[in-house]
């Protein structure tokens, strides 16, 4: 069954392959006369390309832009080829960009589109796990600069969203675990039994309801805070640390994906947690059951925490009082605001560190 959600001025629709057939409808209803870019990655470009010109035939003869894949696109020198591209191709305000990737693909096109002529349209179709059930709703789009995450970047909604879950068949297995953490990360800020009920079916995930609850969750956050400045940070639980450590190790030959990073995170800002007295040992102990077994928990050496907590200096939500985290006191209920000293920090590396090597 079809799952529509209302965003705040765009629709997500998710299904399965069927749902492209609606895209070649919207396209033909909207664009008709448009000039249209897709923007791909070598692996998107080969399994997702083909299905996608398959049931839209009107994309057989458009302008692919193909990127590399991975973080490293996520920069200025990428954005601007793409922008040179589009300029060669007098494409105008009218025309429209399709965004045909994971995180990376469309956090890329999503800002380029919205930079180009102080904005053009762009359509999201995400392909990997982590971008159907987070990238592609609340309007966040942007790159990395000088070695920090999403440093530049701006709120610009899509026209549409249209999810195929029958991509994910081709995503490597290292990237549906990686997309799973934001998925647990919905359940611990928000759903308690969205958590235990994903940890009940982890050997036989039903995807279609997962993407379609993980959006819903985030939606309703999004809609009543779009330009983050209350509730809208319960979604960065685990990244203030996440991010940090994902930058940190970006720069190193062990690279970690976003969401083995962002799984660390929300262990060492659950402990944080416990740290501060507002989440009992009992719950952490949840948390860890259900992550030990299922992510790969990378035991981060003492010599790195220095350089990573000051890496959680640069993050966004930080203003004068020490780091601002977001934790929780329960699992499910997420709390936005929790001002963090660097040694409660290193402590919270140190727990962490204890518990995955004992
Ligand atoms: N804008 C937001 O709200 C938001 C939210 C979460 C994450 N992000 C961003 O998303 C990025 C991570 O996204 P990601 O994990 O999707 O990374 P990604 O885009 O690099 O995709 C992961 C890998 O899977 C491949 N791939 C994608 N779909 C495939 C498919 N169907 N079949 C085969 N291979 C496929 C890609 O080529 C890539 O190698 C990060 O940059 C993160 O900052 C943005």
């Amino acid at each position: 069954m079809a799952h529509r959600i209302q965003a705040s001025d765009y629709s997500i629709l998710v299904s399965d392959k069927s749902v492209l057939t609606e895209f070649s409808e919207f396209l033909e209803s909207n664009y008709s006369t448009s000039k249209k870019v897709i923007i791909a990655d070598t692996n998107t470009l080969e399994h997702c390309l083909p299905v996608l010109v398959k049931e839209v035939p009107s994309l057989s003869d458009v302008e692919v832009i193909e990127i590399e894949p991975g973080e490293g696109s996520k920069d200025l020198s990428i954005c601007a080829s793409i922008w040179e591209t589009l300029t060669e191709l007098t494409f105008s305000r009218n025309d429209l960009i399709i965004n045909l990737g994971g995180g990376v693909v469309t956090d890329l096109g999503g800002f380029v589109a919205s930079i180009y002529k102080r904005g053009v349209d762009f359509v999201q179709l995400p392909t990997s796990l982590l971008a159907q059930v987070d990238a592609s709703v609340g309007g966040k789009t942007g790159i990395d600069f000088m070695g920090y995450k999403n440093q530049l970047g701006a709120f610009q909604n899509p026209v549409a969203v249209f999810i195929n879950i029958d991509f994910l068949r081709t995503l490597e297995k290292r990237q549906l675990v990686s997309g799973m953490a934001e998925v647990f990360k919905h359940g611990l800020i928000a759903d308690k039994a969205y958590f235990e009920a994903v940890n009940a079916t982890l050997s036989n995930v039903d995807f279609e309801t997962i993407v379609a609850t993980s959006i819903r969750i985030k939606n309703d956050i999004v809609q009543a805070d779009t330009f983050e400045k209350g509730n809208r940070k319960l979604l960065n639980f685990g990244h203030t640390v996440g991010h940090a450590i994902e930058s940190h190790y970006l720069e190193t030959e062990e690279e970690l994906i976003h969401g083995e990073a962002i799984a660390i995170g929300m262990l060492i800002e659950a402990e944080l947690s416990v740290i501060k007295g507002i989440l009992p040992d009992t719950e952490l102990a949840e948390i860890y059951a259900v992550f030990q077994p299922f992510f790969p928990l990378k035991n981060i050496a003492e010599a790195q925490w220095e350089p990573i907590i000051k890496l959680t200096h640069q993050d966004k939500k930080n203003h004068g009082e020490g780091i601002n985290c977001t934790l929780i006191t329960l699992l499910g209920k997420g709390v936005i605001n929790q001002f963090t000293a660097a040694t409660e920090l290193t402590k919270a590396f140190q727990n962490y560190h204890i518990r995955i090597t004992l």
